[in-house]
C-alpha cells in the first residue's frame, strides 16, 4: 500500500490538527484533521468521497453508514482523531472494478432503491450486519436494519436484496 504525506485539510487550520492515519478502501491516507471534524464530513468534504451520505447528520437515518474495521457504524456520530489507524470501507470501496460486490448486485437485481440516497447506508449496514452473524430470520434481518431509513419506502426490496446476498456474503438464513 502506498502512503500519501499528510495531507492538511483546511490551509488555515492552523495548530488545531491532529494528525491520523486512515486505511480508506485499502489506501493509505495520512491526514491533519481538526478535532471537531467528523468520519462522514472528512469522507465527503475534505476527500471528496461523496457515495457515503449525510441525511440527518445525528444518527438516525443510517445513510452515513460505513464499515471501520468490518463493522458497520454511524459516520456522523464518530469525530475522525477517534478512528486513528482504522480501515474504513465505504461504498466506493466495494466494487472490484465492474465486478460489483454481492450485496451491490442484489440491490440491482431487486430493484432495491428508488431515488438511491439512503443505498450506499443500507449496503454498508447490510454487509455489516452479516458479519455480526445476526441475520438469521426475516425479522431479524429487520430489526437489525431498523436503523437505516428509506423514505421512499422500498424496504420489501431492500429485505429480498439482503436476503439474495447472504449466501454469497457467507451468512446464513433461516426462516
Ligand atoms: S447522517 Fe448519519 S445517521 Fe443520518
Ligand atoms: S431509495 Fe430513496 S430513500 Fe431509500
Amino acid at each position: 500500500m502506498n502512503a500519501t504525506p499528510a495531507r492538511q485539510l483546511r490551509p488555515d487550520a492552523g495548530a488545531d490538527t491532529h494528525t491520523i492515519s486512515l486505511n480508506i478502501n485499502g489506501k493509505q491516507h495520512e491526514l491533519a484533521v481538526e478535532p471537531w471534524t467528523t468520519l462522514l464530513d472528512l469522507l465527503r468534504e475534505h476527500l471528496d468521497m461523496t457515495g457515503t451520505k449525510k441525511g440527518c447528520d445525528h444518527g438516525q437515518c443510517g445513510a452515513c453508514t460505513v464499515l471501520v474495521n468490518g463493522t458497520r457504524i454511524n459516520s456522523c456520530l464518530s469525530l475522525a482523531v477517534m478512528q486513528d489507524g482504522a480501515e474504513v470501507t465505504t461504498i466506493e470501496g466495494l466494487a472490484n472494478g465492474d465486478d460489483l460486490h454481492p450485496m451491490q448486485a442484489a440491490f440491482v437485481e431487486q430493484d432495491a432503491f428508488q431515488c438511491g440516497y439512503c443505498t450506499p447506508g443500507q449496503i454498508c449496514s447490510a454487509i455489516g450486519m452479516i458479519a455480526e452473524g445476526k441475520a438469521q430470520t426475516r425479522d431479524e434481518i429487520r430489526e437489525q436494519m431498523s436503523g437505516n431509513l428509506c423514505r421512499c419506502g422500498a424496504y420489501n426490496n431492500i429485505l429480498a436484496a439482503i436476503e439474495q446476498a447472504i449466501p454469497a456474503c457467507k451468512g446464513g438464513l433461516r426462516e
